[in-house]
């Protein structure tokens, strides 16, 4: 049956010059993912002064971002899978414009709230049609590689953020900061929001969402200009004939076939933010703050250096390795390290009294933690989210096992700080350890999910995979 055949063995070359400036442009909506994420911990302390926020005000002006992207993530499944992958990622580079422009200059700190929001959407909607399309344009035997581009933009977008913010503080006083530094902090957005909009023109629509529409000429082309005739043609043949049985709806992906993708996926989001890695991204920098008496460099800036350099390095091993040891392979390597990591981390803070041996103890376990989240958990998450789900229902299902990820980012990153405080049940038993235990144990499951439930998707066609949840039932 042509649908069994290989895509990773039909691959006569992909032409590199055509897919990877495609590749490319999506990646934007990473970048500016990681961007709209990171810009706040700059700007949080001179909108706090600028607008007198009570802490209550103060928390939910940096945590509304994410009911934004909350919202994002349930709308973007039906408008990617109606209208296009394409016009998806045009409404987050839409939604990071006006958010952009509107956190700028409010006069008031409701304004910037509903400005903030919108920007959260943005996030939601990249968040899922980039890693989606990259998934659907790319040949099997690189589509690992090319969707794990995307952690490094994301990082990417945290750090570049993190060094705006750094260079705008250093533009004037205190005074300045608090009443005008701030509002550059999120204008500054503006740009790689306008460049990602504008450069989206020119790229091709996911070939799979046009044989779904019955674009089937304007599809066999983007084909063959990405890997010629003889694996368009057989690409094509494999997508109509899985897409003949896929109905599309709601009622599809709740149906039996879907059950168990939807349960692996909603898993993975989950337990890619409850291991832990957005308290390193958000909180690291008071255990920076030690070192930087040493060094003298500003904490906040150590931090993102070291975290995002760590991050970005292990994630181009993921990306060199993705596609030919295979995604579990490096989940495994990855959770274990971080687990390990973690319970470092919990013995160190019970045990360690020296500050000094105790922070360098504790920088050296970050970034192994960092450098395995890096490897293995930061992108293979979204390469296996990007794989599992058929066509027709690609969309909708990405949106809600992502909605899954940010609602237990929002709960960790909530949770975080009560554990870690002074006084609290959890300091007066377990020093600081609580939570890097809870996130070790974590891990684990996160282990157990890997070996007992996740599909190796390594060189195999998108189609081949939806195939293979139908032979499970
Ligand atoms: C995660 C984010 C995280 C980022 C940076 C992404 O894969 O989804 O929650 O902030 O990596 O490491």
């Amino acid at each position: 049956m042509k649908t069994e055949i290989s895509s990773a063995g039909r691959i006569a070359k992909v032409n590199f010059s055509y897919l990877l400036p495609i590749c490319l442009v999506a990646t934007l909506g990473g970048l500016l993912f990681g961007y709209d994420t990171g810009v706040i911990s700059g700007a949080i302390e001179p909108l706090t002064a600028c607008f007198n926020l009570s802490d209550f005000m103060k928390g939910w002006a940096s945590g509304c971002v994410l009911a934004g992207c909350a919202a994002g993530v349930l709308m973007v499944g039906s408008i990617s899978d109606r209208f296009g992958r394409r016009p998806a990622m045009f409404l987050a580079a839409m939604m990071f414009l006006v958010s952009a422009i509107g956190t700028a200059m409010p006069n008031d700190i409701w304004t910037f709230i509903v400005f903030r929001i919108i920007g959260g959407i943005g996030i939601g909607i990249a968040s899922i049609s980039t890693p989606m399309y990259i998934a659907e344009i790319t040949p099997a035997n690189i589509r690992g590689r090319m969707v794990a581009v995307n952690q490094i933009a994301i990082v990417g977008g945290i750090a570049l953020t993190s060094f705006i913010n750094y260079f705008i503080a250093g533009r004037g006083d205190q005074a300045w900061l608090i009443e005008t530094g701030w509002r550059w902090m999120f204008g500054t957005g503006i740009v790689p929001a306008i460049l990602f909009g504008l450069l989206l023109i020119p790229i091709p629509e996911s070939p799979r969402w046009l044989i779904e529409k019955k674009r089937e000429a304007d599809a066999q082309r983007i084909l063959e200009k990405v890997g010629g005739a003889e694996f368009a043609g057989a690409e094509f043949d494999s997508i109509k004939a899985a897409l003949s049985q896929e109905r599309g709806t709601w009622g599809e992906l709740f149906s039996a076939k879907l059950r168990l993708p939807l349960l692996i996926g909603v898993l993975l989001a989950v337990l890619q933010q409850v291991t832990g890695i957005n308290v390193f991204m958000y909180f690291g920098a008071t255990i920076f703050k030690t070192m930087s008496s040493s060094t003298g460099v500003d904490a906040g800036l150590l931090q993102q250096l070291i975290i995002n350099g760590a991050g970005v390095l292990f994630t181009v091993i993921a990306i060199a390795t993705v596609d030919k040891w295979g995604r579990k392979p490096l989940m495994f390597v990855g959770a274990a390290g971080m687990g390990i990591s973690l319970l470092a981390m919990g013995i160190m803070a019970q045990t360690l009294t020296d500050p000094a041996t105790a922070s360098g103890w504790m920088l050296f376990f970050i970034l192994l933690y960092i450098g395995c989240f890096g490897l293995s958990v930061g992108p293979v998450t979204w390469v296996i989210l990007s794989e599992i789900f058929p066509t027709a229902v690609r969309g909708r299902a990405l949106g809600l096992a992502t909605f899954f990820l940010w609602t237990a980012d929002y709960v960790v990153t909530q949770t975080f700080p009560m554990m870690d405080a002074k006084g609290s049940w959890f300091v007066a038993h377990f020093d600081h350890a609580f939570p890097f235990y809870i996130y070790a144990v974590f891990c684990a499951v996160l282990l157990l999910v890997v070996w007992r439930l996740v599909p190796e998707t390594k060189g195999r066609s998108l189609e081949e995979i939806e195939q293979s949840w139908a032979r499970k039932n």
